[in-house]
């Protein structure tokens, strides 16, 4: 066993154990590209590469697995960037909604809700997180964009990309809808609203999370395949593959400015090849059909080109510059092996991590690689995987740490309040809850440890009622691991900590 990790620690801290290339290896023509989709060996290669992690292969006998280390660089189809963000906050992605009419009756009469610049007069007085469109009976209606995740107010402003890590997904989904039920009138309005009651009312046990801020996003998507057959995209009311756990894995949205640098999507590097296909998984809710994907697939690569031009916030307080320089240098002895170097020479080595060696919560892998098998089969038999692959890996993708500031709490499931105490695992705390609800006051900021005001408490949740409370000891919200700071001392840490304000 000890020899199994030296090894592992091998192939993703030390590059002098093996001589790997840096991510280069798998750039294509782009003219292969669509050749590739079809004889899908892109998938073949992915999943068919050796199985270093021996021990991983007895614990997931059915897994479909890619392996860790290096994850190779993929030619991206183009996109034009302006187009994108047009697309992302103009079109019908998500292809059900509400009927516009009753949306507007149930806005709030009194306060304006957020907006976002620059859209088509339509969506004037609708929050920035939906879009308004026209379905196939002529009707407008108004659907929820990708921004109800993949955005958040900070400091008075709207950041698109900063994953939004105080939604509530602990209220039953279906509620909503029904208030919205109520006022529907005529035909079209019917049977536009009785559409989305549905899929909403089929999905709702699923998202429904025991702690605020966390999100459902990955067990929303099994949902979906569950009932969706994959070889023409059409919906079964009757779940076709067994569905999701209800106990919902917590997640956090990771920002999208990293897509920059990452070559594939995803905590477990699962989202392999082309991006831009893989993204329109969130349409998953209401597309019926191939014709209708076709569409969305013509402006989809201009949502990735928008998504990857994407930059992180500044950090907005004051940064000692000299304690930066030495954060620096402790930095790119012991960080930078897996998260990359930063500056004018930067480099991403877009490692996957195994399990054993960074040792966070498993329950993402466990499901990835055990009963989630059905999941990843179905999407790589699908239009999706007719040009993008599902290949989870056992361990979890070091991601760069550009704007890393902004992204509190840390880790893939949310779990650790700021980068001061994932830096120092014996500070972590195993119940805590935020003590801040929205972000526009600079002082909800941790200056000194990087992350949002947090209350540490005493004992975890004492009913599902507490549902502010983020409990460790639940299944999937363990804080462990990632221990690569513990050895640092306090002053190192305090340099390492101001070097990762500037980058
Ligand atoms: C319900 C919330 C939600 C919605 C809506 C949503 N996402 Fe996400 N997104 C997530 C979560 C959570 C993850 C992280 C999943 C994981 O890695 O396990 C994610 C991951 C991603 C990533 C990969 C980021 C990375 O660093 O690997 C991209 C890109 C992305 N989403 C794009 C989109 C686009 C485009 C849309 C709309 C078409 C969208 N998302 C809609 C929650 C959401
Ligand atoms: C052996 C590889 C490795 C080393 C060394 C390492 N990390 Fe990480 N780091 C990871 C992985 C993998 C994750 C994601 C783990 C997860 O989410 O479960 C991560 C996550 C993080 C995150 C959280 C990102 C987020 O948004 O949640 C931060 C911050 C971070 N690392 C900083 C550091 C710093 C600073 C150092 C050096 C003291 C360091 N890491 C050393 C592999 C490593």
């Amino acid at each position: 066993m000890y020899k199994l990790i030296i090894t592992l620690l091998c192939v993703v801290t030390l590059t002098a154990c093996r001589d790997e290339p840096s991510a280069q290896s798998e750039q294509l023509p782009e003219a292969e590209v669509d050749a590739r989709a079809d004889d899908q060996s892109g998938f073949s290669q992915i999943l068919d590469s050796p199985l270093s992690e021996s021990s991983s292969v007895k614990k997931w006998p059915n897994a479909r697995f890619s392996s860790s280390g290096v994850i190779p660089e993929y030619l991206q189809r183009e996109g034009d960037v302006e187009l994108g963000r047009k697309a992302l906050l103009e079109e019908a992605y998500v292809s059900c909604g509400i009927p516009e009419r009753v949306f507007r009756q149930l806005l709030p009469a009194d306060n304006a809700p957020l907006g976002v610049d620059g859209r088509h007069e339509r969506a004037e007085g609708l929050p920035y997180n939906f879009n308004v469109v026209t379905n196939d009976d002529g009707l407008s209606i108004v659907t929820s964009n990708c921004l109800t995740c993949h955005a958040t107010k900070l400091f008075g402003e709207l950041v698109v990309g900063l994953g939004n890590e105080f939604l509530d997904f602990t209220a039953d989904a279906s509620k909503p809808v029904e208030r919205a039920g109520a006022l529907v009138q005529g035909d079209a309005e019917i049977a536009a609203w009785e559409l989305y009651a549905d899929r909403i009312n089929t999905i709702a046990p699923y998202i429904k999370t025991s702690t605020v801020g966390v999100n459902p996003a990955n067990n929303l998507t099994f949902a979906l395949i569950a009932h969706r057959r994959a070889n023409d995209n059409t919906w079964s009311n009757q779940p076709l593959l067994p569905l999701p756990p209800t106990d919902v894995p917590p997640v956090s949205v990771p920002p999208w400015w990293r897509m920059a640098k990452k070559p594939a999507m995803f905590n477990l590097g699962e989202g392999r090849r082309d991006h831009a296909r893989i993204m329109m998984a969130a349409s998953m809710l209401c597309t019926d059909s191939f014709a209708e994907l076709e569409e969305i697939d013509q402006y989809a690569p201009d949502i990735r080109a928008f998504i990857a031009s994407l930059e992180p916030p500044e950090y907005p307080f004051p940064v000692d510059t000299v304690l930066a320089n030495t954060g620096r240098e402790v930095f790119d002895r012991t960080c930078s092996q897996c998260h990359g170097s930063y500056g004018d020479e930067h480099a991403y080595p877009a490692r996957l991590v195994p399990l054993d060696v960074v040792q966070t919560d498993s329950t993402l892998v466990d499901f990835a690689l055990g009963d989630g098998v059905p999941y990843i089969d179905w999407f790589n038999q699908s239009y999706y995987g007719q040009l993008s692959t599902a290949a989870p890996g056992a361990g979890y993708v070091a991601p760069p740490l550009d704007g890393v500031w902004a992204t509190a709490p840390f880790l893939h499931n949310g779990s650790v309040p700021t980068i001061g105490m994932l830096l120092e695992s014996t500070t972590r705390p195993r119940y805590w809850k935020h003590a801040v609800s929205d972000l526009s006051d600079p002082e909800s900021y941790d200056q000194q440890h990087l992350g949002w005001q947090h209350d540490v408490l005493d004992s975890g949740k004492a009913s599902a009622a507490d549902v502010a409370i983020y409990d460790t000891d639940l299944p999937g919200y363990a804080n462990s691991g990632h221990r690569f700071g513990d050895h640092l001392g306090d002053d190192e840490r305090a340099a390492v900590i101001e070097y990762l304000k500037t980058l």
